[in-house]
């Protein structure tokens, strides 16, 4: 039995979707269990790239199930999107080999239009969301009023709940904001013509992946976002709206938790950030620009540049905690090569103390300030180690102090964007 989690262990873009195509090649089923298509995960594969949002990583095997989970948030209009872009990419999706969950709920138009407004609201407190609908949505199903693929595939249930809810938001939109209210039949033909293309992909998908785990099959949970985007954990509320960390795979998947095997934490070598909120190993210097262009840090769903700093070993220790990670997979430690000296956060000073986990209040967080420590670092010819012991031996050194600070071994080495760029170190 076999159900393998992959979460991102930082902000997010941590090489969540490389680490899923790498590691899908042992398992049957991938699952993605929350967010939406606020999520942008990269897969190279030669010289090909592919870049998901809502289709889970294992779609580049032709012999994987791929499963969107109930705890996703989807919109169908950018779902067909991306299963033509993948299409004219050469990749076949049909039934067989995407599943989607009947209770996932449906983003609709009125959540992307609140999303805008609600940020423009914030002003200065703005959060930096995607613009995908994805807060929205999730207050929606929160509240109960959300509306489900298993309620778009009845067409009076789906008529019904649109009529109500669209009265609700286009009060909001209209007389609290003062904007333009949405039209019932536009939104209405548009999804009944979804309705019929998503009918064949629509299953109980808890059974499915219940069944699959049961029947000896691998399966690989795909995480999307990371630990400190998480609803709970994360820099709320500088956060997603879901459940990011391994709490969130039960939940989103209809599975119970005996039935997880282990979860390896992605994590970059360094940190990166997109959008607002407390970021403590930040760097405003010529480092930091350095690692952007270096690490090509820039967002696949916005293209917003991303904002770098040094790796934060609290913040690895927090998701290894929070999540019970069972090992790292390191990534991108090829774009510090070059760099005379690499630093990490090794804990936070905090009214006078050393602490080691992330604290709750931002007001606390502001207070804290980094404590380093430094490493001497490495050359480019890390690109094309193949072993472990082919590394350079200042780069095994940074990887051994990951290990020894979260009490987490490193698993996975990734050196390169391509699937070939990957060094197993140890059983995950
Ligand atoms: P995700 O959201 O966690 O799937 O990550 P993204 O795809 O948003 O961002 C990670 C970026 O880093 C992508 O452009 C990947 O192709 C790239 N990448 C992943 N692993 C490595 C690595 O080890 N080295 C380098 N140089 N790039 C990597
Ligand atoms: P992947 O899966 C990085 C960030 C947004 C914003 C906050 C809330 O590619 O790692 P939302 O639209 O979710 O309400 O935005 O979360 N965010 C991400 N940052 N990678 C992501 O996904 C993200 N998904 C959301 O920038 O700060
Ligand atoms: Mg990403």
């Amino acid at each position: 039995m076999s159900a393998f989690i992959v979460l991102g262990s930082q902000w997010g873009d941590e090489g969540k979707g490389k680490m899923t195509d790498y590691l899908a090649k042992g398992a049957d089923v991938v699952v993605r269990f929350q967010g939406g298509n606020n999520a942008g995960h990269t897969v190279e594969v030669g010289d090909k790239q592919y870049k998901l949002h809502l289709v889970p990583s294992g779609i580049l095997y032709k012999d994987k199930v791929n499963v969107i989970g109930n705890g996703v948030v989807l919109d169908p209009k950018a779902l067909f999107e991306e299963m033509d872009y993948l299409k004219d990419l050469g990749v076949d999706i049909s039934p067989e080999n995407l599943i989607i969950s009947d209770r996932a709920q449906l983003i609709m138009p009125y959540h992307k239009v609140l999303d805008g407004i609600k940020e423009r609201a914030r002003g200065k407190k703005d959060i930096g969301t995607t613009g995908k609908g994805i807060g929205p949505c999730y207050t929606d199903k929160m509240e109960r009023s959300g509306i489900r693929v298993c309620d778009l595939m009845h067409q009076n249930i789906f008529e019904e709940n649109l009529k109500e809810n669209l009265k609700i938001k286009n009060d909001i939109i209209t007389k609290v904001y003062g904007e333009k209210a949405l039209d019932f039949d536009t939104i209405y033909n548009e999804y009944i013509d979804y309705a019929k293309k998503l009918a064949p992909y629509v299953k109980d998908i808890s059974v499915e992946v219940y069944n699959s785990i049961k029947g000896g099959k691998k399966v690989l949970f795909e995480g999307a976002q990371g630990t400190l985007l998480d609803i709970d954990y994360g820099t709320y509320p500088y956060v997603t709206s879901s459940s990011t960390i391994a709490g969130g795979v039960c939940i989103g998947s209809g599975i119970g938790p005996t039935m997880i095997t282990g979860a390896v934490g992605i994590a970059k070598a360094y940190t990166t950030r997109v959008g607002k909120g407390p970021f403590p190993t930040e760097l405003f210097d010529k480092t930091g620009e350095w690692i952007r262009e270096n690490g090509h840090e820039y967002g696949v769903t916005t293209g917003r540049a991303r904002r770098c700093g040094w790796l934060d070993l609290v913040i690895l220790k927090t998701s290894s905690r929070v999540s019970g990670l069972t090992s790292f997979a390191i990534t991108k430690i090829d774009t510090l090569a070059g760099l005379e000296k690499v630093k990490a956060c090794v804990g936070y000073k905090f009214n006078g103390k050393i602490i080691d986990y992330v604290p709750a209040s931002l007001e606390d967080l502001a207070k804290c300030e980094p404590v380093y420590e430094e490493f001497e670092g490495w050359g480019r010819e890390i690109e094309n180690a193949k072993t472990y012991n082919e590394l350079p031996q200042n780069a095994k050194k940074y990887l051994s102090r990951i290990e020894e600070f979260t009490g987490t071994k490193v698993s996975i080495v990734s050196v390169g964007p391509r699937r070939d760029q990957t060094i197993d170190v140890s059983e995950i």
